[in-house]
């Protein structure tokens, strides 16, 4: 049987990627951003799992106002990074698990989940990012990722509490997939930022760690809070939060154990936030 070992959440925002592209991490800005992920290097190289279910939000790159699916699973054999206006990042190729997606597709969907799914599809910083923070710069990344991707672009977007129940149905698809696979699944974006109107720039701290203390121990309490307050607190951004709960939801339901947690402000206009979460024995 396929199972979840652990859980892995943190920011996407692209201009980390850009500086890891440019060569520029070791600059006086980027120098702490990065070593905040230095434990993260060494524990993914311990940890390498089969496959990452990796949730995150495409940015109006593979999608756009013209077809906006709430929940969409890649379901394709490799997915190219996307040009976002500046060229593709000169990262690897994404190479996906077209079976397992397929029947993770079946069983969340026959779980009364309606999924979007996609065969072609570009990936961009929203998934890209993720993946250099925790893998570095490698020429081939070291195992297969089946893309997740949720509308937090254009309202009505989903609750945390629907986020969180997809994700349980999330875990009961993998746990009933019958090959011997070593799972993880990543939440990503976020944390508070808003990058336009009058309040560009917002960062709240508070209701971040707050966040990432609820996540760890009171997820359910947490899939409560509504949208709004999202976009209250954490800015308009913010919201791409709700994606976190998903990742949390496919945990089993023993609390986690905590194997590192950071959290760095700033980095372009958001929050940085990262956990990692293993799933106890
Ligand atoms: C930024 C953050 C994001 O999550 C994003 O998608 C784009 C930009 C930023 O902080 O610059
Ligand atoms: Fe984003």
């Amino acid at each position: 049987m396929a199972h979840i070992t652990a859980s892995v959440y943190t920011s996407h925002v692209p201009a980390i990627g850009a500086a890891l592209d440019q060569g520029k991490t070791g600059e006086p800005y980027w120098q702490p951003v990065f070593k905040g992920y230095d434990f993260s290097k060494q524990w993914m190289k311990d940890h390498t799992p089969d496959v990452i279910f990796l949730v995150y939000n495409d940015h109006a790159t593979a999608f756009s106002l013209e077809m906006i699916p709430t929940f969409a699973i890649g379901c394709a054999d490799r997915y190219q990074p996307a040009d976002e206006g500046y060229g593709a990042r000169p990262v690897p190729m994404v190479e996906g698990d077209a079976e397992f997606a397929s029947h993770i597709a079946h069983s969340v969907i026959q779980d009364d989940f309606d999924l979007t799914i996609v065969n072609k599809m570009d990936v961009d910083h929203g998934l890209t990012v993720p993946l250099s923070l925790m893998f570095g710069q490698p020429d081939k990344w070291p195992c297969k990722v089946i893309p997740f991707a949720v509308n937090v672009v254009q309202y009505p977007v989903p609750s945390g509490q629907r986020c969180y129940n997809l994700g349980k149905a999330i875990g009961r698809a993998i746990a009933s997939y019958d090959k011997p696979l070593n799972v993880q699944i990543w939440g990503t974006g976020g944390m508070s930022h808003q990058l336009q109107g009058p309040r560009a720039g917002l960062i709240n701290k508070e209701f971040d760690n707050n966040f990432l203390d609820r996540l760890i121990a009171d997820p359910e309490g947490l899939a409560k809070v509504p949208h709004i307050d999202y976009v209250r607190e954490a800015g308009s951004e913010g919201i791409e939060l709700v994606m976190w709960l998903i990742a949390r939801g496919a945990m089993s339901a023993k609390p986690p154990k905590v194997a590192h947690r950071f959290y760095h402000v700033p980095a372009s206009n958001t929050a940085v936030g990262h956990l990692i979460l293993e799933n106890q024995a």
